[in-house]
């Protein structure tokens, strides 16, 4: 069935990659942790009794199988391990899931094969066993490089612990990244310049840097609401996040996304997918996907419960609770969301192509006009750094 008009559009998937093609990736979500961080909403549980690995592996394979039934003869540009937290995965869970994947597509020779690690020593030894599984990039959530405030997120590890994860990630793998949260309850702009300088003396080609979120439901959302969280103000925030865009593209690593940097080529090719509103398959507990299928392109969702996916997956096959075809609108307003979070922007001729309808030319002049968009040469639009810290409504502005 076809409907809204949407059809997959050949040369879709032709072999070139980029900001017009932005290929196809693999999303596999493990959705447990040793324990739960007080600011975290990902969807991650925490189980007394070990985890039968072998039965998800069996899990996973069925969806994998279920994705490629529906969407197949892609060519895979990446695969992203992502929590929850995967190191505390088997390296030959990690083997079976990525040669699954490779049964039931073609997988680029310069693939992208990324998993997300947390750096406690019990889980860095287990970074061989990725690297020989064809896990190319690792992604550590170091958090923080002072104790206090690791303990302060109710991580389980220390500085030590994580300067030694990196050391052996960058022993290990071609390339890896780490994540550092800042806007910590308590911190001032002088002890996160400090940090953040050491912390760049570390990366290779890419680091994430997270302005801290309360999100609903939290630990940290009921301290702060009973006046318990120092968190900065909106002039600490803006000043914060003016000395994480300064010192990053002092250091070469400007942020080619809103909370991610890198060197020229050393993007993660997998989230590029995302912003660049690509096609990618979501394995796993409550696991995100945008397939383009028979019935078009299709916004598809997972049950989040571990074990009730996990039955669900065992009775019919995959753990899909929606799948359904995004109007062209809905699509164009997607991409505007993923796209103007990228320092390259978007293509306006591309959210034509895509939701049918040509942008505001009266919106686009004003937003401009104001300092908080601009256009290329080329006609291609971005977020000013004025525009930034207001992102969201810049892009509702835009989208309207
Ligand atoms: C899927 S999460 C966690 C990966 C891994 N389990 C870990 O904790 O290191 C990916 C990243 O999101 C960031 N993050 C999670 N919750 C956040 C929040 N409330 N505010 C800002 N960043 C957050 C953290 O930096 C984290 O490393
Ligand atoms: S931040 Fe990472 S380790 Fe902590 S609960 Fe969330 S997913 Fe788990």
């Amino acid at each position: 069935m076809i409907r809204d008009g949407i059809r997959p559009r050949l040369g879709e998937r032709s072999a070139a990659v980029g900001d017009a093609d932005p290929g196809f990736g693999v999303y596999v979500h493990w959705p447990f942790c040793m324990s739960k961080c007080p600011y975290c909403d990902f969807n991650s549980h925490v189980r007394g009794t070990p985890i039968d690995e072998a039965r998800y592996l069996a899990a996973f394979r069925a969806e994998i199988r279920n994705r490629a039934g529906a969407a197949p003869g892609r060519i895979v540009r990446s695969v992203f391990f992502g929590g929850g937290t995967p190191s505390l995965m088997k390296p030959e869970t990690v083997q079976g899931v990525i040669d699954a994947v490779a049964s039931a597509w073609r997988v680029a020779p310069d693939a992208e094969i990324t998993l997300e690690a947390n750096p406690t020593s019990v889980e860095a030894e287990r970074f061989r066993g990725y690297r020989a599984a064809g896990v190319n990039r690792l992604s550590i959530g170091v958090q923080a490089l002072n104790d206090a405030d690791l303990r302060a997120l109710g991580r389980k590890h220390t500085v030590e612990e994580a300067l030694a994860a990196v050391g052996l990630a960058a022993s290990l793998f071609p390339r890896f990244s780490f994540d550092l949260i800042y806007g910590r309850p308590g911190q001032a702009e002088s002890g996160w310049r400090a940090e953040l300088a050491r912390a760049l003396e570390l990366v290779d080609d890419h680091i994430s840097l997270y302005q801290l979120t309360i999100e609903p439901d939290t630990i940290f959302e009921r301290l702060r609401d009973a006046g318990k969280l120092r968190l900065p103000d909106e002039d600490l925030s803006l000043a914060l996040f003016r000395a994480t865009r300064e010192l990053t593209e002092a250091r070469g690593l400007p942020a080619y996304e809103v909370s991610n940097h890198a060197r020229r080529g050393g993007e993660s090719r997998h989230n590029l997918i995302y912003w660049r509103y690509g096609e990618y398959a979501g394995i796993g507990p409550g696991a995100h996907g945008r397939l383009v299928t028979a019935k078009g392109r299709c916004a598809q969702e997972t049950e989040r419960h571990p074990e009730m996916w996990l039955t669900q997956v065992e009775t019919e096959g995959h753990g899909l609770v929606e799948n359904a075809p995004l109007s062209r609108e809905e699509q164009g307003d997607e991409f505007l969301l993923m796209g103007l979070r990228l320092r390259e922007g978007i293509d306006p001729k591309r959210y034509a192509k895509i939701s049918g309808r040509e942008l505001d030319r009266e919106r686009i002049a004003s937003l401009v006009e104001d300092g908080f968009i601009e256009q290329d040469a080329l006609g291609r639009l971005r977020v000013t750094p004025v525009g930034a810290p207001l992102l969201d409504t810049v892009v509702a502005d835009v989208a309207a």
